[in-house]
């Protein structure tokens, strides 16, 4: 049921910290430093000879894959690489030994999702799921995998399920990394700001005022720029596909220093830029993008720490969150992205949870 709110997206908007919670319930272990999971299936020897991972899903999922390829790699210091689903099942890449698949899915009965999986996994090759449905028919196919209990996504758009993975991505990082390089106290560290995530999404989620004046003073462009970096271009990514399928406005994503390289051409005074800017390695370097795209006349939207008093001296408008490590801020930086896109929907009369052309499932090629 809907709870009170008005569309099922709203309601799995906020519904996030208790997806979180119950996505880390009983694999946060405190003695060990380092994260478990009842259903992956490997021998610490099959762990230990793990040599390259690949993440594989479509649209929001296979966005995720991108935000847990930084995280594996910084936290655990393992090879990743992330492939479209859809590709990966004809594009036959050659894939060493010792590599571990991940199929990411919401649903678990994504078509090529499923089809990627079974393909490698004909090859020899260990596959896994991040999946939220239980029983799916890519949990069934997979060698093990791990469950989201984020509960029933029922808007098309998918909101609570990407940081749900995100979440258990990150948990991955620490199992791996535990395994190898990451250190006891790094470990212990890491599960402190994780259980710090689901007060931080409580935190953005107070945002959502502020959120609907934007929507209102931007519900009408027709083309919206997303830019970030690191840990916040994958979120610059997923922030435009969720206003592009339900308020179908053209919205585009891209690692914030390649604007020059192309997109800059776009900017005019009715074309606003959302920049996704917490503080952090790259902070300095994502201000002089907003500076440039600010000259050539583009209205410009950050999404920024609470501490960064500076920016609202050049943004025109701001959009606050709490402060957060980085690799954890996407989870953090897209909630005022759900919400962006959910009021601007609202407000041009879009059908929020079922939106044109879309199913929730995707279950043909
Ligand atoms: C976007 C969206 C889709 C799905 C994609 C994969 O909001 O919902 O892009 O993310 O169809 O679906 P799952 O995760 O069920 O495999």
């Amino acid at each position: 049921s809907l709870n009170g709110y008005e569309h099922y997206m709203l309601k799995e908007i906020y519904e996030q910290p208790d997806a979180l919670r119950n996505a880390m319930r009983g694999r946060l272990n405190d003695q060990d430093a380092t994260a478990v999971f009842g259903g992956l299936n490997l021998t610490p020897q099959q762990l230990r000879s793990v040599e390259r991972i690949i993440l594989t899903g479509c649209g929001t999922s296979w966005h995720s894959a991108l935000v847990g390829e930084y995280m594996i790699e910084e936290l655990a210091r393992i090879p990743v690489c992330v492939e479209y689903a859809s590709e990966l099942r004809y594009r036959n890449p050659p894939i060493e030994n010792n590599t571990l698949v991940f199929g990411i899915t919401q649903s678990g009965e994504t078509a090529d999702t499923l089809a990627a999986l079974n393909e490698t996994k004909r090859k020899g090759h260990r596959t896994l799921a991040i999946c939220n449905v239980v029983g799916s028919s890519i949990a069934q196919a997979s060698d093990g995998g791990v469950y989201l209990h984020a509960g029933p996504e029922i808007g098309v758009a998918s909101t609570k399920a990407f940081t749900s993975q995100c979440c258990v991505l990150a948990m991955l990082a620490l199992y791996f990394g535990r395994t190898r390089h990451t250190s006891f106290e790094t470990g212990e560290r890491i599960i402190e700001d994780l259980r710090r995530l689901p007060a931080m999404i409580e935190q953005a989620l107070t945002c959502d005022a502020e959120v609907r004046k934007v929507a209102e003073k931007y519900q009408s462009a027709s083309n919206v720029l997303y830019l970030g970096r690191r840990y916040n271009f994958p979120t610059a990514l997923e922030g435009a596909l969720k206003l592009k399928e339900i308020s179908y406005i053209h919205a585009e994503g891209y690692p914030a220093a390649e604007m020059k390289h192309g997109p800059i051409a776009l900017v005019d005074a009715d074309t606003p830029s959302v920049f996704i800017m917490p503080r952090g390695t790259t902070y300095d370097k994502v201000l002089s993008n907003m500076e440039e795209v600010k000259a050539r006349g583009g209205p410009v939207i950050a999404i920024a720490s609470s501490e960064d008093t500076e920016i609202r001296k050049i943004a025109d408008d701001v959009i606050t969150i709490p402060e957060a490590p980085e690799f954890l801020q996407p989870i953090i930086t897209v909630v005022p992205l759900q919400l962006l896109s959910y009021h601007i929907a609202v407000l041009r009369g879009c059908d929020v949870d079922k939106p044109r052309n879309l199913a929730k499932s995707v279950t043909v090629e």
